[in-house]
């Protein structure tokens, strides 16, 4: 089978799930955690390359405090276990977003998951935190700006690859695959640039459901897609 080199996941629908259950939101969020997890290592063991997944966008500031303060911990707490999980499966972490708006003990955390995961190479997880695609490339925009008042680059230097290795996922390939849960047929900011041939998979199970078994038929769906980057 063809796997995806690089899969996105955009893993919605945790408020969804803990309201069919009549529970706060909050737990939703927590399910949502320990499947991501699951999710990681399936995708880890089954030999995926590059895994981007979609944790909280630049527009997620929106939502109630209560429900930001409670993710906000959440992401502490599971970078921390993550750490050790993770470095079992020799899995290189790295973040996607604007950081500097994060509190300090979130920031300190995701340096040092980033340090320590540096010489693993397993495969790549990515993790889009405070991440907004938009912003994403108007910032790759300005540097490549700067750099032309500065002198470092001509104008005639600017193309698309130009571009792309001003974003954050510089260092990946574009995304093969972007499965999305919760039903929701839309990109929400996610991966813009970079999902220009990418192929979409919209799945009507909420995140905290999504077993490695659905992943797998969305898989194997993908693996029979004729992708045809503009040919024929
Ligand atoms: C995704 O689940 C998690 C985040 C956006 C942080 P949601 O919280 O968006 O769940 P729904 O879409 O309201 O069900
Ligand atoms: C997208 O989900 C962001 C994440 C999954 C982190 P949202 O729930 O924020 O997207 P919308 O608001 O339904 O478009
Ligand atoms: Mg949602």
């Amino acid at each position: 089978m063809c796997l995806p080199e690089h899969l996105g996941i955009i893993m919605d629908g945790n408020g969804r799930w803990a309201k069919r259950k009549r529970l706060p939101r909050k737990v939703g969020h927590t399910a949502g955690a320990n499947n991501f997890r699951r999710i990681v290592k399936h995708c880890s063991k089954i030999g995926i390359k590059y895994l981007t997944v979609f944790a909280f966008s630049t527009e997620n500031w929106k939502r109630p405090k209560e429900e930001v303060v409670h993710l906000m911990e959440l992401f502490k707490q599971y970078l921390e276990e993550a750490l050790k999980d993770f470095q079992d499966e020799n899995i290189k972490i790295a973040f996607l977003g604007e950081r500097k708006v994060l509190s300090d003990d979130l920031q300190n955390l995701i340096e040092e998951t980033e340090r320590v995961s540096a010489n693993c190479d397993g495969m790549v997880l990515n993790i889009a935190m405070n991440y907004g695609s938009r912003n994403e490339i108007v910032e790759a925009a300005i540097s490549l700006i700067e750099d032309v008042l500065e002198k470092k680059i001509n104008i005639c230097d600017i193309d698309a690859e130009a571009l792309s290795q001003r974003l954050y996922t510089k260092f990946c390939p574009d995304p093969d695959l972007i499965v999305r849960t919760g039903g929701e047929f839309r990109i929400s900011n996610f991966l813009l640039w970079q999902s220009a041939y990418a192929e979409y998979a919209v799945v009507d199970i909420l995140w905290p459901d999504l077993k490695p078994d659905n992943l797998d038929a969305i898989l194997l769906e993908f693996s029979k897609r004729k992708r045809r980057f503009g040919g024929i």
